[in-house]
């Protein structure tokens, strides 16, 4: 998968796809996030990509050209899946949404500063919005992270161990069941005995049993929407 993010403060994001899983997944070959300076795109001589509001009010708005410059440089290099545009009006993310844009062989992902973008560059150049929850960040930066990292883990062979992305939270409609590891016994404070017991039937449904009480607990708009689609997890 290969990801092109677009953004006017490329900095903000090097030292997240430099580190950990998500630099790992680059260097086996699965991905390649290249960040890219919105600013080289830019024909105005100080480089600037906002200008004020017609109808004025508060704010600066992006300008389209570097935008629609950017984009179709990227378009004419591969084929291009899906161009996304953080913000917090889009879709909301979920992992349905990542699943699918796992499946997607190339993205890019533009980043919105100031007030937002030249709603042209909405309604022409971009394929999908997508949020990452109902508040206001100062740029798509970080939501662009947010959503790079829930789809680049699932891509496989990422995670060391294949099953773990599907295991995680969400992926069966349900929370993760909890997690225990060595000493068995710590300050009096024991972990339930079927995970000693060695008999893996029991400790599945075990498993399944807690992930649905702390679901019913916890996130119980997640089982009504189960209950009511059962495929509503996919989209
Ligand atoms: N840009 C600013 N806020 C955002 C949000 N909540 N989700 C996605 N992009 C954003």
């Amino acid at each position: 998968m290969h990801i092109d993010i677009l953004s006017a403060v490329p900095r903000l994001l090097d030292s997240w796809f430099n580190e950990s899983i998500l630099q790992r997944a680059q260097q086996k070959g699965l991905a390649e996030v290249q960040v890219h300076d919105l600013r080289d795109w830019s024909t105005d001589k100080h480089r600037r990509l906002d200008d004020y509001p017609f109808g004025g009010g508060a704010g600066m708005v992006m300008t389209i050209e570097p935008i629609h410059r950017a984009i179709t440089e990227l378009r004419s290099k591969r084929e291009v899946d899906e161009v996304i545009y953080m913000s917090p009006d889009g879709e909301m993310l979920g992992q349905g949404l990542a699943n699918q844009l796992s499946l997607k062989g190339n993205l890019i992902i533009l980043c919105g500063h100031y007030k937002g973008v030249d709603e042209r560059v909405r309604e022409h150049l971009i394929t999908r919005e997508v949020s990452i929850g109902d508040y206001v960040l100062s740029g798509g930066e970080l939501a662009a992270a947010v959503l790079s990292d829930a789809v680049i883990r699932l891509l496989p062979g990422v995670l060391g161990d294949e099953t773990s992305a599907l295991s995680d939270s969400f992926q069966d409609g349900l929370v993760a069941p909890p997690d225990y590891t060595r000493p068995a016994e710590y300050q009096g404070w024991k972990i339930p005995d079927v995970l000693l017991s060695g008999h893996q039937a029991n400790i599945d449904a075990w498993r399944h049993q807690q992930a649905v009480e702390r679901t019913r607990l916890r996130r119980p708009e997640l089982l009504d929407r189960s209950e009511r689609d059962p495929g509503a997890t996919d989209r």
